[in-house]
């Protein structure tokens, strides 16, 4: 089996809880980390026992014994990150949401073609065990014809305007933050985009939304209400509703169980996947796997995908009026 080298851009939150699933993994190796600081490129590779630290994003995408980049860095820095990377000719996996816009997404996509190069959006929810059982539940019809769903993820976050989470600069903001995964997992287990869209969000004091909630309508009778906040505890459950019955989904974002009921509320099976890591080995194991047959996208997060969710989410901005400072002519 070949093994397949990682480096890391960034030395955030996400970058640690990521370094110690793919470091977890066999027939991986986690070879280079970069930082913008040297220092911190140091820290990080000595807690994780990497050969490399770089000073420089650019330093890495150079190494020629990297075969994929993983990228935790803010938002607004995904684009030219993933860009150096595949002008470099290495395959990428980048944090949700993979750009600010639909139109960087497309310049991405074109590149990564141009360039032969893998190129996934970081959605690891889907490659999680319980996810996949619980599109089976849906496929297999267990709940009958799904009619409704019902996801939020918000959590309470002192407000604070340099913080990525509020910041505009940083292209903070519930949906791009958050309201992305129940927008893409509604859209996993119906495997389908809405025909209409009706959206509000509240846009607080540093100018980014705080809180929204979407509605989702398809022509064959199913609604879903999603909604999103990085200040409130809106909850993180999802609920799929079918016409015989009712599944929930405690955690949808990084589940870890889930409950299937009939009709009169009897649990009639559940499942119990606990994380081997954190979760996000599945996805590492994905783009392994991609790699090692030649893949230049995954199966399961198509960039097809990637981008209609991204040109949702730009529509929902549009009509709320929220334009970050990078996209202002
Ligand atoms: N999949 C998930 O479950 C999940 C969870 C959390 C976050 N995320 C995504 O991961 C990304 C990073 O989130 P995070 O919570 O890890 O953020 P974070 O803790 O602030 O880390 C971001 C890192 O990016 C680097 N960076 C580059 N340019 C920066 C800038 N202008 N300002 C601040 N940092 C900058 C910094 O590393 P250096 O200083 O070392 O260069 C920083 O440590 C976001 O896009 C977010 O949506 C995903």
């Amino acid at each position: 089996m070949k093994t397949i080298r990682w480096g890391i851009i960034g030395t955030g939150n996400i970058s640690s809880t990521f370094a110690k699933a793919v470091t977890s993994l066999e027939g991986a190796k986690l070879v280079a980390v970069a930082s913008r600081s040297q220092e911190r490129a140091n820290e990080f590779a000595e807690k994780f026992h990497i050969e490399k630290a770089y000073g420089s994003y650019q330093e890495l995408a150079l190494d020629p014994e990297l075969d994929v980049v993983y990228i935790g860095t803010p938002h607004t820095e995904h684009f030219s990150n993933a860009r150096e990377c595949i002008i470099n000719k290495k395959a990428v996996l980048c944090e949700k949401p993979i750009t600010l816009n639909q139109s960087e997404t497309m310049h991405l996509i074109e590149l990564a073609k141009e360039h032969k190069v893998f190129l996934m959006e970081a959605m690891w929810t889907k490659f999680l065990p319980v996810t996949q059982q619980v599109k089976q539940w849906v496929k297999e019809k267990r709940i009958g014809t799904v009619k409704h769903l019902k996801i939020s993820f918000g959590f309470y976050k002192d407000f604070d305007p340099e913080h990525r989470l509020f910041n505009p600069n940083l292209a903070g903001g519930a949906l791009l933050d958050v309201g992305i995964y129940p927008i893409t997992y509604t859209i996993h287990m119906l495997d389908k985009l809405p025909d209409q869209i009706l959206s509000f969000s509240e846009i607080g004091k540093s100018g980014v939304d705080e809180q929204n909630v979407i509605i989702f309508k398809y022509n064959e009778g199913m609604l879903a209400q999603l909604s999103s906040s990085v200040l409130l505890d809106t909850g993180d459950d999802a609920e799929i509703i079918g016409e015989n019955g009712r599944i929930v989904v405690p955690k949808f974002w990084m589940a870890e169980s889930a409950l299937l009921y009939d009709k009169e509320g009897k649990l009639l099976e559940s499942c119990s996947i606990p994380h081997k890591v954190n979760g996000y080995e599945y996805e590492a194991m994905e783009v392994n796997r991609c790699l090692r047959d030649g893949k230049l996208e995954s199966d399961l997060v198509p960039l097809k995908d990637t981008l209609n969710i991204m040109k949702l989410m730009d529509q929902m901005r549009n009509e709320w009026g929220l334009k970050y400072p990078q996209e202002e002519e």
